[in-house]
C-alpha cells in the first residue's frame, strides 16, 4: 500500500517509520525543509529510542520530500500528523491541519483516504470532509479518524505494541482499506464512527490527566493527615478497576499533549453547554500543583531573595528535551520573581528551556555543579543522574542541604540521620537539619 504521512514530527515520523516496518511504501512530507534534508541524509531530527535503527532498516521503503505534489499524488492513504497547538483561549488551533488539507485537496487523486492522526476536536473530521467535498471537484477524498496514543520517549515501542488502534470512518469502503493498512501490526482494533474516534482520544488523555491530578490532591491531603501517598497509590493500584499507572504524585503534568488536550476538551464542552467539571478540576489542580515546590521553599527558607537555588530537571519528563508546559517554566519564573539566583541543570532540555524563559538563569553542566553552594535544591524531573545522587552529595555540595523533591525520586528513610532536610510530595518530611531561617 502507498501511504503518505503529512508531518515529520514526533507522531508523523514515528508512524511513517513503523508503517514502513510492517511492509508499506511510505512517503513522509513536512513543510520544514531542514527536517526533510536531515531525514534524506538518514538522520532523525528528533530523539526517540529505536527510531534511527528503524529508519536505517526500512530505508528502501521510506521516502522523504517537502514537495506536496510528489507526496500526495500517488497515495492510497494520507495520514495527517501535523501539530494542533492551543489557541490563547484554550481551544484547538487547526491551522496546520487545514494547511495540509489544502495541499491534499490540490494534489490527491480520486479515492484517496485522509486519515487524521493529529488530535483534533470532536467534529473536525466531518468538517474536513465537507471542506474536501467543496474543494476537490469531481475527485472524492474520504476522511477518517485514526488518533494516536503514543508517549514521547517510548514512541516506537508504543506504536508497534499499541494497546489498541482506533479507526473512525463514515463508510465501509474506507474502513476496509484502513483495516488492510493496520492489519500487519496484529493489534486490537476499535472500529467506530468519526466523532467517537475523536472523542476516544480526548477522553483518554483527559482521564489520565484526571488520574494524575487526583493522586496529587490525595498526596497533599496525605501530608496534612500524616499518610504516605506512595503506599496509598500502591494499595489503590492493586485494584484492577483502578490500575497502578498514572498514580505517581508529583508537581503536575506538562508536555505537548495533556495540558492542551484537557483545555481543548474543556473549551469544547463549555462551548456545547456541557462544561466538563471533572476536566476543569484536573486542569486547575495541575496548575496549583506546579506551585507546590514554591510554597514548600518559602516554608523551609522564608524569603528566597539572594538565595542560590539549584533546580534539577527542566524537561516535562525524563527521556525528552521537551519543555512545553513543563512545571519548570512556572517554578523557575516564580523563583526569579522572588529574587532567588537559579542554577539549573537538565540532561537534555537546557537549550530549549533557555529559549523559552527570559531571565538570569545559570545553566550547569552537571548536577553537582548545580548543587555547589546552593541553599536549596528543587527536583523537577526524575532523570537518572538525579536518582543516582546520594544524601552525601546534597550534604557535601550544598551550603544548606535542603531538598524539595517534586518527583519523589528517593525513599525518605534514606535521609534520616544524614543532616539533610528532605521534603517530597505526599510523604512525611525528614527534618533533621537544624538551621532554619526567617519566619519558619
Ligand atoms: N507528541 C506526542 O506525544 C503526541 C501523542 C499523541 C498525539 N499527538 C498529536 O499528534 C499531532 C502531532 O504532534 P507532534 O508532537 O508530532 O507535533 P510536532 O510539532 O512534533 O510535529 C508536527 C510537524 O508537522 C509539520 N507541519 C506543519 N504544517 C504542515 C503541513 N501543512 N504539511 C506538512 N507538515 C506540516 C511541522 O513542521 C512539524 O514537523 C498533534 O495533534 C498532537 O496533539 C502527539
Amino acid at each position: 500500500m502507498n501511504i503518505t504521512v503529512s508531518g515529520a514530527g514526533y507522531v508523523g515520523l514515528v508512524s511513517a517509520v513503523c508503517l514502513a516496518q510492517i511492509g508499506h511504501d511510505v512517503t513522509c512530507t513536512d513543510v520544514d525543509d531542514e527536517k526533510i534534508r536531515l531525514l534524506q541524509s538518514g538522520r532523525s531530527p528528533i530523539y526517540e529510542a529505536g527510531l534511527e535503527a528503524l529508519l536505517r532498516d526500512n530505508a528502501a521503503r521510506l521516502c522523504f520530500t517537502s514537495d506536496a505534489k510528489t507526496a500526495y499524488e500517488a497515495a492510497d492513504v494520507i495520514v495527517i500528523a501535523v501539530g494542533t497547538p492551543e489557541n490563547p483561549d484554550g481551544s484547538c488551533d487547526l491551522r496546520y491541519v487545514y494547511a495540509a488539507a489544502d495541499s491534499i485537496a490540490q494534489y490527491a487523486r480520486d479515492g484517496t483516504i485522509a486519515a487524521v492522526k493529529s488530535t483534533v476536536p470532536i467534529g473536525t473530521c466531518a468538517k474536513l470532509q465537507a471542506y474536501f467535498d467543496a474543494h476537490t471537484g469531481a475527485r472524492r477524498i474520504r476522511v477518517a479518524s485514526n488518533p494516536e496514543f503514543l508517549s514521547q520517549g517510548t514512541a516506537v515501542r508504543d506504536t508497534l505494541h499499541a494497546s489498541r488502534i482506533v479507526l473512525g470512518t463514515a463508510d465501509d469502503e474506507t474502513l476496509a482499506v484502513l483495516r488492510k493498512m493496520v492489519a500487519p501490526f496484529g493489534l486490537p482494533v476499535v472500529e467506530t464512527d468519526l466523532c467517537s474516534a475523536e472523542m476516544i482520544k480526548y477522553a483518554s488523555n483527559s482521564f489520565l490527566a484526571l488520574k494524575i491530578s487526583f493522586i496529587n490532591e490525595i498526596a497533599n491531603l496525605c501530608e496534612t493527615v500524616g499518610a504516605d501517598v506512595t503506599d496509598v497509590a500502591e494499595g489503590m493500584g492493586f485494584d484492577a478497576r483502578i490500575g497502578g499507572q498514572f498514580l505517581r504524585a508529583g508537581v503536575g503534568y506538562g508536555g505537548s499533549c495533556f495540558p492542551k488536550d484537557t483545555k481543548a476538551l474543556y473549551w469544547l464542552s463549555a462551548h456545547e453547554g456541557q462544561a466538563l467539571k471533572t476536566v476543569r478540576a484536573a486542569i486547575d489542580v495541575n496548575e496549583s500543583q506546579k506551585l507546590l515546590p514554591l510554597e514548600k521553599a518559602h516554608a523551609l527558607c522564608g524569603d528566597l531573595r539572594g538565595k542560590e537555588v539549584a533546580v534539577l530537571g527542566l524537561a516535562f519528563k525524563p527521556g525528552t528535551d521537551d519543555v512545553r508546559d513543563a512545571p519548570s517554566l512556572k517554578v523557575v519564573a516564580e523563583l526569579l520573581r522572588s529574587g532567588a539566583h537559579v542554577r539549573a541543570w537538565d540532561a537534555a532540555a537546557a537549550d530549549r528551556f533557555a529559549r523559552a524563559v527570559a531571565g538570569d538563569v545559570r545553566y550547569c553542566d552537571t548536577v553537582h555543579e548545580a548543587l555547589a553552594g546552593a541553599a536549596l535544591c528543587i527536583i523537577l524531573t526524575e532523570w537518572d543522574a538525579v536518582r543516582a545522587l546520594t544524601p552525601e552529595d546534597f550534604k557535601n555540595c550544598m551550603q544548606t542541604p535542603l531538598v524539595i523533591d517534586g518527583r519523589n525520586c528517593f525513599a525518605p528513610e534514606r535521609f534520616v540521620g544524614t543532616g539533610v532536610t528532605y521534603e517530597s510530595i505526599g510523604r512525611r518530611p525528614v527534618r533533621n537539619h537544624t538551621e532554619r531561617t526567617d519566619d519558619t
